[in-house]
């Protein structure tokens, strides 16, 4: 079905200065907003950002029917604006909203929402280094009832923020060996609320602790690496590139694959295989070199300075010559026009 979106523009525009903001703090000036009832999407709009009036049964409150996307558009080197890997985010949206048992948005409506928000609001797109509009598409059930229920009603939205660097620092994390983010058949692969609200205490706890953040691990044992943060983890050892396989309970990051075929592309061996702390442990007592990095949308590269593990801090390499920083480069290259892109990742706003 067609959907014809209509927008309806703040009279009077105004940019904030948003240079020195933290992430996601300042909404640009417009949101997209659908309503889902009667088994259908209705009434898309491009609206002036305002709050929400939701009801207090609203099941989305009480049962955690919500599940969302992160991406970012760029301008690139010849100040076209590029909305970086689009399809793939819409894949990811879908299975999220499948494993949550929610409606799709089909891909046309998904996409035209993203590029008219985003061509509306481009002034808000910061122009410098790191400097992106972070695009946040989610949904919410709406549906008023207090009982345990798949809701009938739902409200797709885009809300956009201007965004710079993620992390100032390299991080410090350590190794999780206590508590749990998704164990295997929960909804780990899903981009679910609950997902996000589950890892604040063991992060907190880490954080109290000195940590940046933590390095969670399987649900079984504590034993194989899983991801951190809002990240995928990412090693390099032995001129091997090594990152846990989606084995169920991680996300399937846009930016994991998105280097891990940058990777391949440029000869670098990669390995998507468990890794076990232990595997670590070897690899600094033997004086390796050990890169390790997190791979996410907000923070692109982030390098990893040390792993704490079982109360021991193991260095990881930072130096210039890392592989993490020749990928984060080309990645940059491809996404600004620099590079060929081969893949089709880029989404350039007409
Ligand atoms: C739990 C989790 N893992 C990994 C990632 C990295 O995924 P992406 O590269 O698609 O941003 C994210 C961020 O979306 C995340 O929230």
């Amino acid at each position: 079905m067609e959907h014809t979106i209509s927008i309806s523009a703040q009279a009077e525009r105004i940019v904030t200065d948003t240079s020195s903001l933290p992430f996601g703090k300042i909404p640009t000036e417009h949101m997209f907003i659908c309503e889902y009832a009667d088994g259908g999407w209705q009434n898309p709009r491009i609206v002036p950002f305002h709050d929400l009036t939701l009801n207090p049964m609203a099941l989305c409150l009480h049962y955690g029917q919500t599940v969302f996307e992160g991406m970012k558009a760029f301008y690139m080197d010849d100040g076209r604006v590029n909305i970086f890997r689009m399809d793939k985010h819409h894949d990811r949206f879908t299975k999220s909203l499948h494993r949550m048992c929610m409606p799709e948005v089909p891909k046309a409506l998904f996409e035209a929402a993203i590029c008219k928000l985003v061509a509306l609001d481009v002034e808000w797109i910061p122009r410098d280094g790191d400097g992106a509009l972070y695009i946040r598409p989610f949904m919410i059930a709406t549906e008023a009832r207090v009982g345990v229920k798949i809701a009938d009603e739902y409200l797709f939205m885009v809300v956009c923020s201007p965004t710079f660097q993620y992390y100032s620092h390299p991080l410090k994390v350590k190794i999780e060996n206590h508590f749990v983010r998704a164990a295997e058949g929960g909804t780990g692969t899903a981009k679910c609320g609950g997902n996000y609200g589950g890892a604040f205490y063991p992060t907190q706890l880490a954080k109290d602790e000195g940590y940046d953040q933590v390095l969670w691990t399987d649900s079984k044992n504590h034993e194989f690496i899983e991801e951190s943060g809002t990240m995928n983890a990412m090693f390099f050892i032995d001129n091997v590139l090594v990152t846990p396989p989606l084995s169920g309970s991680i996300l399937d990051g846009v930016t994991r694959d998105s280097l891990l075929a940058i990777a391949r592309e440029t000869g670098v061996a990669v390995e998507e295989r468990s890794i076990s702390y232990k595997e670590l442990v070897r690899a600094f007592e033997e004086g390796k070199r050990v890169e390790a990095f997190g791979a996410g949308t907000a923070a692109v590269v982030a390098p990893i300075a040390s792993i704490a593990i079982e109360g021991t801090e193991y260095a990881c390499y930072l130096g210039d010559d890392a592989l993490m920083y020749r990928l984060k480069h080309q990645l940059f290259g491809i996404r600004k026009g620099l590079a060929p892109d081969n893949h089709g990742w880029n989404c350039i706003l007409k």
